[in-house]
């Protein structure tokens, strides 16, 4: 708490955490009278403003700052007060109440604004700030608590189902291991409706968005006992049998519209041909979880890394920063996977969409030397056995550059990959083609490339190998 006077220009009457819905005028028409006769009032109390550094907004003494300013001082006297990450909305409505209670609809509003901003707020906090008993608050609340708790149970049902460990789903998601256990045991009659929305012959979709949640997750719960080729008929994916996948597009059922998003249908070959219901699949690099919602369906467990925070959409991806210069494995304890699909950037590629700490911002070197100890890495944490698909594309800096003419020098290729693979102890199997979708591109840019005899990459494989 720190008293200081600044001047008006730097004081924002934020509403976004002014808990009434107008401010009283003739209540600052008293103020003003009053002033004139020289009363002097307590000074406003303000916080930074944590969005406009610079600025500072009013807690409390909404109608004293109004009053003044009609008067016309440049400055005023206030009081800088530092909540430390308390609910800025709740601390001006129980400084509001003194003077005059709040409304009806303004306590609700408020109750509500607070509880959207932090649902695991408590309600005894709310009531104590609105001036409204635990019982009002609880009435306010219920159906965005009924909704919010659907939401905490679908993450749940997510990462209980791709088997990360009820430690790790508690330490992420912030409850404490016997309610999540408590929860984890009704899971099954969160699931009884939409099974019965399934046999009424409600498509997956409709019955997605009935229940606010993923068609992935309504899909898996559609095919908890098909097995693997059951599953591709359902899904619509027609198997491929040889080693050229190729896919025009995404399946936009999985994941995320992510920099770099990989169709589904790759990963579910990967699955089919590579490991077996209930295997653990690790995915280190796992983006907007086209892996982890292929798992989800084909009955996998998956466990995926990123370094994005993306923990309110996609709890089931920890965030997680494998830094090149200090690699270290995420989790504890002796569990090793089955399979490992890893999916990086492809050099620079994307680089600009992804966060400045991403492997794409690497010199080709660093990139290289970052892929050979992430894959030694990865080697040092599996089993015998374990498989690897490792994704990438070729690259080559054609930029505006003649196929006769470009040289050979920092492009990354198939036989770097290959390299790396053996290098790190990886037993090669198969080079699987599976390119990219040339369809992106228009038939300006793919004219002008003729023109000038440019010969562009769609070359993308998935490398598999084991661990001898
Ligand atoms: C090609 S994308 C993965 C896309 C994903 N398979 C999908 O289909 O949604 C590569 C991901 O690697 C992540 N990444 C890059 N460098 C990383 C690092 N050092 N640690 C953790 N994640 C990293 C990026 O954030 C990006 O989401």
């Amino acid at each position: 708490m720190k008293k200081s006077n600044i001047s008006f220009s730097e004081i924002i009457f934020d509403k976004n955490i002014y808990p009434r819905f107008q401010v009283d005028r003739k209540r600052v028409d008293i103020f003003i009278e009053n002033i004139k006769d020289g009363f002097q009032f307590e000074p406003v109390e303000v916080e930074k403003h944590p969005g406009k550094p610079g600025k500072f907004r009013i807690l409390d003494g909404v109608h004293r700052w109004s009053a003044y300013k009609a008067i016309g001082p440049k400055s005023i006297d206030v009081i800088i007060i530092d909540l430390k990450g308390d609910n800025a909305l709740l601390y001006s409505a129980g400084k509001a109440i003194g003077p005059k209670q709040l409304l009806e609809d303004e306590a609700r509003e408020t109750a509500r604004t607070a509880y959207k901003n932090n649902p695991q707020i408590s309600i005894a906090k709310i009531s104590q700030s609105i001036g409204r008993s635990s019982r009002t608050v609880t009435r306010y609340l219920s159906d965005l608590k009924a909704v919010y708790e659907q939401e905490v149970d679908i993450k749940i049902y997510h990462m209980i189902q791709l088997g990360i460990p009820q430690e790790r789903v508690s330490c992420i998601l912030d409850i404490p291991q016997r309610s999540l256990s408590h929860r984890i045991e009704k899971l099954s009659e969160m699931t009884k409706p939409i099974k019965t929305d399934l046999t009424k012959g409600f498509s997956v979709s409709q019955i997605a968005k009935k229940y606010n949640c993923r068609e992935s997750m309504i899909l898996s719960i559609k095919c908890v006992n098909k097995n693997d080729i059951e599953i591709f008929k359902s899904l619509k994916w027609g198997l491929r049998t040889w080693d050229y996948w190729h896919w025009s597009s995404c399946d936009d059922r999985f994941g995320d519209d992510w920099p770099g998003r990989i169709p589904a249908q790759l990963i579910g070959h990967i699955l089919f041909f590579f490991s077996k219901q209930g295997d653990l699949v690790i995915d280190p690099m796992g983006g907007g979880g086209v892996t982890s919602d292929t798992c989800l369906v084909f009955n996998r467990k998956c466990w995926s890394f990123d370094l994005t925070d993306n923990k309110d959409k996609r709890p089931e991806i920890e965030k997680y920063y494998w830094d090149p210069n200090n690699l270290k494995w995420p989790v504890k304890g002796k569990t090793k996977p089955d399979i490992i699909i890893f999916d990086p950037p492809y050099f620079d590629k994307k680089s600009d969409d992804y966060d400045t700490k991403s492997i794409s911002s690497l010199s080709v070197s660093d990139y290289m030397r970052f892929l050979k100890e992430f894959c030694l890495l990865l080697n040092q944490n599996s089993k015998k056995g374990t498989r690897f698909a490792f994704i990438n594309a070729d690259w080559r800096n054609f930029q505006s550059t003649s196929a006769i003419n470009e040289s050979t020098e920092n492009a990354i290729l198939i036989d770097d990959y290959l390299r790396i693979i053996k290098e790190s102890g990886w037993q090669r199997t198969h080079i699987i083609q599976a390119p990219l979708p040339s369809e992106r591109f228009n038939a300006g840019v793919v004219a002008a490339m003729q023109k000038k005899r440019i010969l562009g990459v769609t070359s993308r494989y998935v490398i598999i190998s084991f661990k001898k």
